[in-house]
């Protein structure tokens, strides 16, 4: 059973499919502690109403960032997680949770990476006009949706598909996704190479 930090900033889904996962023991894992960066988010709600411990926090919070990320790192090791993992997290993280858990945090993004990166994954790449994209699970380090991928799905973009049908297809997938790669790393099968790689085995 790995124990889990959850950093989020806004509605929540990812985390919900998280909660629904340990819920249905499809996932072997417990959350411990949910940041959000915002102070009144859904997603605070849906930590609340099963009983998960949260600490959220103001954008003045981030006017320091790194005295900001050592509070979170502070209170993710004293909730005892194993891995930190990014769920809409809107905000880098630096080197002070970077350092205090290493290879050890994870990032979700609506598209697959290195290929629209940022806050409008979806839209950038349906404006793009790709007929492919898809939803990217990768650690993280202290660029936005940059380092290391664990997993990649591929979504089609249908000739009939607008960008609210897009994204309901994409979250989907991340739905499943993202539990299934957590579940992967409870296993053990996740493992960072020394040439920077991940090997799922
Ligand atoms: C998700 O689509 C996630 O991939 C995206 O934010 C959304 C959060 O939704 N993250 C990024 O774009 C990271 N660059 P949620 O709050 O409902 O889980």
């Amino acid at each position: 059973m790995v124990k889990l930090g959850i950093l989020i900033s806004g509605g929540g889904s990812n985390l919900q499919a998280i909660i629904d996962a340990i819920e249905s023991k499809q996932l072997n894992a417990s959350i411990e502690l949910v940041v959000s960066s915002k102070a009144e988010t859904y997603g605070l709600e849906r930590a609340k109403r099963v009983g998960i411990p949260v600490m959220a926090l103001s954008r003045d919070d981030y006017m320091d960032p790194l005295a900001t990320d050592e509070r979170i790192a502070g209170a993710l090791q004293d909730a005892q997680v194993d891995y930190v993992v990014m769920a809409g997290y809107m905000r880098k993280v630096r080197n002070p949770l970077l350092a205090a858990f290493p290879n050890k945090i994870i990032n979700i993004h609506p598209a697959l990476l290195p290929s629209f990166p940022g806050a409008h994954g979806i839209k950038d790449a349906f404006d793009y006009g790709v007929k492919l994209t898809g939803v990217t699970v990768h650690f993280a380090n202290e660029e936005y949706d940059e380092g290391a991928i664990i997993a990649q799905e591929v979504v089609e973009v249908a000739e009939e598909d607008t960008l609210e049908s897009l994204e309901e297809k994409i979250h989907n997938v991340e739905h499943t996704l993202y539990p299934r790669v957590l579940e992967l790393i409870a296993q053990g099968r996740v493992i960072m190479k020394d040439n920077g790689r991940v090997a799922v085995i």
